[in-house]
């Protein structure tokens, strides 16, 4: 193991020099005109796994973005088999004004620390796990374990297509465990293992009314306003105490134990801090949960977008033939994307008047995920965490979603270990993303280090 932890601070310059070249590359998925550059980036990336030295690289088609793959499976049949998991594609910049340097000029800075877009989620942690197999090829020539790496081009669009392409290639994905690196620390300097992810549901809703937009003077009063009739029905969804009213919504909630409201409470979380770091006066959730709780271990309902009317500059009196939301619900252990995508359409429109018609599109969702903190895989994830950073890791959950998880443990029945590398203030998704460095360098280590101790 030595000299493969030696090989890595040998070839820490390297690394972060093709980092580099890997974040400059504008994956953003969601943007048609950026197809090109994500189709770019999976190759750049298949061609650093097969420098790396893995076998049977390709990428696989899919309607969307193609998803790569890559195995080295000579470890014997002995051994267990680690899944890799990662995604190559990005989220878009805007506000691109409040970024600092330009998001695909990746730009280290005198704090350690990486900026760029993708930096943390997920090019930086992905990137980590294809440096562990470099530096364990190069250095001895084999894997501890079985190897087959899946980073895919859409988890930030939602994923549409991995889940078919699981489903339709079992054997190929067959393993023993899932290695995702794609969430963060509790802290800085608090190595983390994630145990549970929110599922997803998003939709959109759009009302319809008049066959135009209508005089408001001539026709206010008798002609229902789909922007008011929007804005009521979405007053509704949740009630005073902050609880969703969706009816059966908390149906298969699964209810925290003692054990594990506890063992949030031993974690380091300043509610005061929490407050000042996003500006805000005070929190707003179900009354009888804490704030971890509630983003963790509880279900949400948050509108993420609303649409309608007239919005540009002075005054302009009509009634508006059209408004449109969408919105999103985080879903907990264990509700299902599909329940409730069924139950939020059933109820809007049960609960739209008859003035206007109601059309609900589901445009992504994926289910939650809760993996029991024990077994082989998981405890050699522990030790690797605390021999590369020195401390103890701790167990967290997390309120964000990376859709396809579900699916792994479903269709592969594999557990996942979420063996996040970021930290609370890399910015994912907003202005100024980063990564430090130090998790970059330390993450290679401590992969390494797992796929060491599981072969044991
Ligand atoms: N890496 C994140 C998930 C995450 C979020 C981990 C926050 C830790 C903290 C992932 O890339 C992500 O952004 N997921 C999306 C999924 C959605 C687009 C379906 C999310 O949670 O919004
Ligand atoms: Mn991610
Ligand atoms: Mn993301």
């Amino acid at each position: 193991m030595e000299k493969v932890l030696n090989y890595i601070d040998n070839n820490k310059q390297r690394y972060q020099e093709e980092l580099v070249e890997f974040l400059k590359i504008p994956s953003i998925s969601d943007l048609p005109e950026h197809k090109a550059d994500v189709l770019k980036a999976a190759n750049w990336v298949a061609n650093s796994l097969k420098e790396a030295g893995m076998e049977n690289i390709r990428l696989e088609e899919t309607p969307g973005h193609p998803i790569v793959y890559c195995d080295w499976l000579n470890a014997g049949e002995d051994k267990p088999t680690v899944l890799i998991y990662g995604h190559y594609d990005v989220q878009p910049v805007d506000p691109i004004d409040e970024w600092l340097t330009p998001p695909f000029e990746p730009t280290i800075k005198e704090d350690g620390k990486i900026y760029a877009r993708g930096t943390s989620d997920d090019k930086g942690q992905l990137y980590v796990h294809v440096k562990a197999l470099e530096a364990l090829l190069k250095e001895t020539g084999k894997l501890p374990v079985n190897v087959k790496v899946i980073f895919e081009g859409e988890e930030e669009a939602g994923s549409s297509n991995l889940d078919d392409f699981i489903e339709s290639h079992k054997e190929l994905l067959a393993c023993d465990t899932v290695m995702i690196s794609d969430t963060e620390w509790f802290a800085d300097g608090l190595p983390s293992i994630c145990y549970s992810l929110r599922g997803i549901c998003f939709a959109e809703v759009t009302v319809t009314g008049p066959f135009q937009d209508l005089h408001s003077g001539t026709y206010g009063g008798a002609v229902d306003n789909p922007v008011n009739v929007l804005c009521t029905m979405l007053g509704k969804m949740k009630d005073e105490y902050g609880r969703i009213t969706i009816p059966g919504f908390y149906d298969d909630v699964l209810e925290l134990t003692e054990d594990e409201r506890a063992g949030f409470k031993e974690l380091p979380f300043d509610y005061a801090q929490y407050c000042d770091n996003l500006k805000i006066k005070e929190t707003k959730g179900e009354h009888t949960f804490t704030t971890l709780e509630q983003t963790w271990a509880r279900p949400s309902f948050d509108i993420n977008g609303i649409t309608g009317g007239f919005q540009g500059e002075g005054a302009k009196t009509i009634i508006p033939a059209k408004a449109s939301a969408k919105f999103s619900m985080r879903l907990v252990p264990h509700q299902k994307a599909e329940d409730i995508a069924n139950k939020v359409r059933y109820h809007l429109n049960a609960i739209a008047p008859p003035t206007v018609d109601v059309d609900v599109t589901i445009l992504h969702g994926g289910d939650p995920v809760y993996v029991e903190r024990k077994g082989e895989a998981l405890n050699a994830a522990m030790e690797a965490l605390e021999e590369a950073f020195k401390v103890k890791p701790v167990f967290m959950r997390e309120g964000g979603s990376i859709p396809v998880t579900g699916t792994f443990q479903k269709v592969l029945n594999a557990d996942p270990i979420l063996f996040g590398l970021g930290l609370p203030g890399d910015n994912i998704h907003g202005p100024n993303e980063n990564y430090d460095l130090a998790n970059f360098h330390g993450g290679i280590k401590a992969a390494v280090l797992f796929l060491e101790k599981y072969g044991k």
